[in-house]
């Protein structure tokens, strides 16, 4: 009995939303689609991948620091620089996997073509705490980025031994 009371209001309500009854309804209409178009264009922006220049600052920055570390001599952090390296470039293959920047070909085939053996020449530089390995493995390592610039169009991005640190509040030595 009670239900059905508080049916009544409802169904009345209801009743008095019939399509046509209000004039400003297909203007109220416009405005909720044009909202939903504004909230679905802000969700793609948000899950939008990085833009890949960006990702390469963060390479940039990895690569100085895992020179630091290694012309220090100082093993545990060139482990752990060489670690934070290898992410970043997992990163650009997960989030930048089909950027156009080297199609025909897919960015995720020949990036790790590209980097994977001078990454394991330098791991194995690291592993064996072994400077000299570790220079000659840093060149191969910077070649691998400039080879992939080179497929990219973008042979004037040189990348080299840094010759001063980006940022020196992080110590290097051991
Ligand atoms: C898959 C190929 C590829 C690899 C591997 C690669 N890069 Fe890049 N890099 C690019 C492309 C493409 C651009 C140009 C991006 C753009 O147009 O914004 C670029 C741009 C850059 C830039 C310029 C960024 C700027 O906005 O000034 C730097 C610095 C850079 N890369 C560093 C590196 C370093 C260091 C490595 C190696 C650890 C590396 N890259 C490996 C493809 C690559």
């Amino acid at each position: 009995m009670r239900l059905r009371l508080l049916l009544l209001p409802c169904l009345l309500l209801l009743a008095a939303c019939q399509p046509g009854d209000r004039p400003d309804q297909g203007a109220e209409l416009a405005a909720l689609q044009a909202e939903i178009a504004k909230l679905k264009s802000d969700l793609a922006a948000a899950s939008a991948p990085p833009e890949l220049g960006q990702q390469m600052l963060e390479l940039q920055i990895r690569h100085a620091r895992l020179w630091q570390a290694g012309e220090s001599r100082n093993w545990m952090l060139a482990q752990f620089q060489l670690a934070e390296l290898r992410e970043s470039l997992n990163g650009v293959v997960e989030l930048n996997g089909e950027h156009p920047s080297l199609q025909p070909q897919q960015l995720s085939t020949v990036l790790p073509a590209i980097m994977n053996p001078a990454l394991s020449q330098m791991q194995a530089a690291v592993d064996a705490r072994d400077g000299a390995a570790f220079d000659a493995s840093y060149d191969a390592v910077s070649k691998a980025c400039t080879d992939c610039h080179a497929s990219a169009d973008h042979g004037f991005l040189v990348i080299e031994r840094p010759r001063t640190p980006v940022l020196d509040n992080l110590r290097a030595a051991p």
